[in-house]
């Protein structure tokens, strides 16, 4: 009994995570029909990642900060290398910062969506740019710059297994990066201390 709870903890907690050195990480836990997803970006102005290989015709969502510090949030699809026509209704819901952000990010958001095409290998493309949002930041409708940096990456696991198998904390987490496999094998550890 004590094992499951601590399988069960693990799988919470884990998420798997792509970074582009100290300047972009995405971060992914939940099942297809809801994920949550954390973006941390080095750039000051907008941040955005998308669900494919190539801008276009792309799941993208993107997100800045507004004028209470808060963000801004849009999901948004672009039919070639144009500003993204924002979906209506949004396909995101903003959740709290899910995974805490490093001292390098200047934009640090998470969001839960159930768009399709979000896997244990998921293929990704992120952007980012270091001028805001000239007008209406607190608007979704807001015009952002094109972006300054870009990056693709494939085979992302942005799914968390779920803990139905009952498998070992470790091994629900071989493909995370090595500092959050630490970290959810540490958390798993304290809650299972409270367990005991
Ligand atoms: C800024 O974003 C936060 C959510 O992150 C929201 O609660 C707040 O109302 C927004 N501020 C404005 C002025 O829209």
């Amino acid at each position: 009994m004590k094992f499951v709870a601590l399988s069960a903890i693990a799988a919470v907690v884990s998420a798997d995570s792509f970074c582009d050195g100290q300047r972009f990480c995405v971060y992914g836990t939940g099942t297809s029909s809801s994920v949550t997803i954390t973006v941390h970006a080095a750039a000051s102005g907008w941040a955005g990642v998308g669900i494919g290989t190539e801008m276009t015709n792309s799941q993208l969502f993107v997100g800045w900060q507004n004028s209470t510090k808060g963000y801004t949030l849009i999901s948004a699809k672009a039919p070639s290398q144009v500003q993204p026509t924002v979906d209506s209704p949004l396909k995101l819901t903003q959740v709290p910062l899910a995974v805490p952000a490093p001292s390098w990010a200047k934009l640090a958001y998470s969001f839960s969506t159930s768009v399709s095409g979000i896997s244990q290998s998921t293929n990704i493309i992120w952007a980012y740019s270091n001028s805001p949002p000239s007008s209406n930041i607190d608007s979704p409708k807001a015009q952002f710059a094109q972006h300054q940096a870009t990056g693709t990456t494939s085979g992302v696991n942005l799914l968390t297994t779920g803990s139905t198998s009952a498998t070992p904390a470790a091994s629900t987490t071989t493909s995370g990066s090595e500092g959050l496999i630490a970290g959810s094998v540490a958390l798993a550890n304290i809650l299972y201390a409270f367990v005991l």
